[in-house]
């Protein structure tokens, strides 16, 4: 079997990512868009990602690592099958919010961004979701979920990981996952 090296990128994705890039690089403050265009293409920044944000933009790869790794938004690791996030908002803590968070880990066996180990769910927090007259409030993909408990959040995960069962992780068919 041909073997791949670890530092080449395919050059479908280098062309997308020059893509994604060169269609805000000349905004004012264009870093920001850029990287959240590129999370939304590929469900994270894919490393490749750095050097060529960095190249369009005249900066570091540290500056553009450095602006990743600050906003809790921004994922370096391919998120799992289902994105699940808890409200952290003040109105879900009032609310259970706390004991569901503590729930959500717990039934997980992982922390807030993290993923569980067969890549089904990540768990994510979030500062309110604009449900709060029926926290706590829980998202899974672009869907929001009032009143959660623990049961209702089982239910939740349940679901997700049928609808997603024979789904690939988003980032491994977006960059061409190999072998
Ligand atoms: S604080 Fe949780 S939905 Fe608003």
């Amino acid at each position: 079997m041909e073997k791949t090296n670890a530092n080449e990128v395919d050059p479908i994705v280098q062309t997308r990512l020059e893509t994604l890039v060169a269609r805000h690089a000349q905004r004012l403050g264009a870093m920001l868009p850029i990287l959240h265009e590129i999370q939304a293409e590929y469900g994270f920044i894919p490393s490749p990602a750095i050097s060529v944000v960095a190249h369009a933009l005249n900066v570091s790869r540290a500056e553009v690592y450095g602006v990743i790794t600050f906003y809790a938004d921004f994922r370096t690791e391919p998120p799992g099958r289902s994105i699940i996030q808890v409200c952290r908002g003040e109105a879900c803590q009032a609310k259970g919010g706390c004991e569901l968070e503590a729930y959500a880990k717990r039934s997980l066996g992982i922390d807030f961004h993290q993923t569980t180990p067969d890549h089904a769910v990540t768990l994510e927090p979030v500062f309110c979701l604009g449900n709060c007259a029926c926290s706590p409030s829980v998202r899974v993909g672009e869907e929001v979920y009032g009143r959660v408990d623990a049961a209702t959040f089982d239910e939740l995960v349940a679901e997700a990981k049928a609808n997603t069962e024979q789904k690939a992780p988003a980032a491994d068919a977006a960059l061409g996952a190999r072998s």
